[in-house]
């Protein structure tokens, strides 16, 4: 639902494409995004790691990559994308088998970008809240992006902070809340408002030529709750299936969901109380 609001949203900006593709992970989103499809018998769960780490402590089960990991390109997207860049070692690997992208590049955006001066048209990035710099991180967008170019962030507000349940603390208790919140927040340092957000961009030296709200408090409490609780379990089932089993459940549960998420993937939805707030905006950007 998240990730066709945030392709529906750059549909309406000025440049839907882009040649810099900053924290792409396994490159999934932008290769669909740009058109890309791949068969239904592969899906991102098939190859996945534990959800806990050798300490004992969560981890990330998307962080993992092996031989099975093998995305069957039905359709290969519109554009190439120049380059994309990722902290992470084993998400880059999976991006690379979607031959999306020219370049893949690890690197951690708290450090300068490996590139020189306005060397891209269009820059992307979804998780620039990730970022502790994150105010070194726009002025280096800034800098790598040529004169007349766009930086298109998604960027999520703190207003998300209040879409959980942590205010029924007392009728729920701190087990049930650590079950649900998996911690996301801890991942997310630069979470902020909208003023502080476009204070940013000023001071990077970017201009806002266009801002949209993408998501509400609507959609973020959807997703509060969600499958996250329950995902490393059924991934392990799904993935205990023998592959023609697996691709029958699937298909009758992408056309469930899907006639399930259509209604919800609209960018204002307001379904409950003060609903209609947004938590992500699309910013389209311009170096000044
Ligand atoms: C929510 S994922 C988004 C991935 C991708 N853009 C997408 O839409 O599917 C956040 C990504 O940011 C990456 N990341 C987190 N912190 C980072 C950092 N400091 N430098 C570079 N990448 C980072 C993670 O490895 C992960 O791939």
């Amino acid at each position: 639902m998240w990730m066709t609001l945030r392709s529906d949203a750059l549909t309406c900006s000025s440049t839907p494409c882009y040649d810099l593709d900053l924290g792409c992970g396994d490159g999934v989103f932008s290769f669909i995004h740009a058109g890309g499809r791949i068969d239904p018998a592969f899906d991102v769960f098939h190859s996945v790691g534990s959800a806990v780490g050798i300490n004992g402590k969560r981890s990330d089960m998307f962080d993992h990559v092996d031989e099975h990991y093998e995305p069957v390109i039905t359709r290969r997207p519109d554009e190439v994308i120049r380059t994309g860049t990722d902290l992470k070692p084993t998400l880059l690997a999976k991006a690379c088998r979607l031959d999306l992208y020219q370049e893949l590049v690890q690197r951690d955006l708290n450090e300068p970008l490996p590139f020189p001066d306005e060397s891209f048209e269009t820059v992307y990035c979804n998780m620039a809240y990730w970022v502790r710099h994150v105010d070194g991180l726009l002025a280096e967008m800034r800098r790598v992006t040529v004169s007349g170019g766009r930086v298109l962030l998604h960027v999520k507000l703190d207003a998300i902070r209040d879409c959980t349940l942590a205010t029924r603390a007392g009728d729920l208790g701190a087990e049930f809340l650590d079950i649900i919140g998996r911690d996301r927040f801890d991942s997310w340092p630069t979470l902020a408002d909208r003023s502080t957000w476009e204070h940013r961009f000023r001071h990077a030296g970017l201009n806002i030529e266009q801002a949209i709200p993408l998501a509400t408090t609507t959609h973020a409490h959807l997703w509060d709750v969600g499958l996250r609780p329950i995902a490393p379990l059924l991934v392990r089932m799904a993935n205990g299936l023998d592959p023609v089993e697996r691709a029958g459940i699937k298909s009758e549960w992408v056309e469930l969901f899907h006639t399930l998420a259509e209604p919800l993937c609209c960018r204002d939805l307001d379904l409950v109380a003060g609903g209609g707030t947004p938590v992500e905006m699309q910013y389209e950007l311009r170096p000044g």
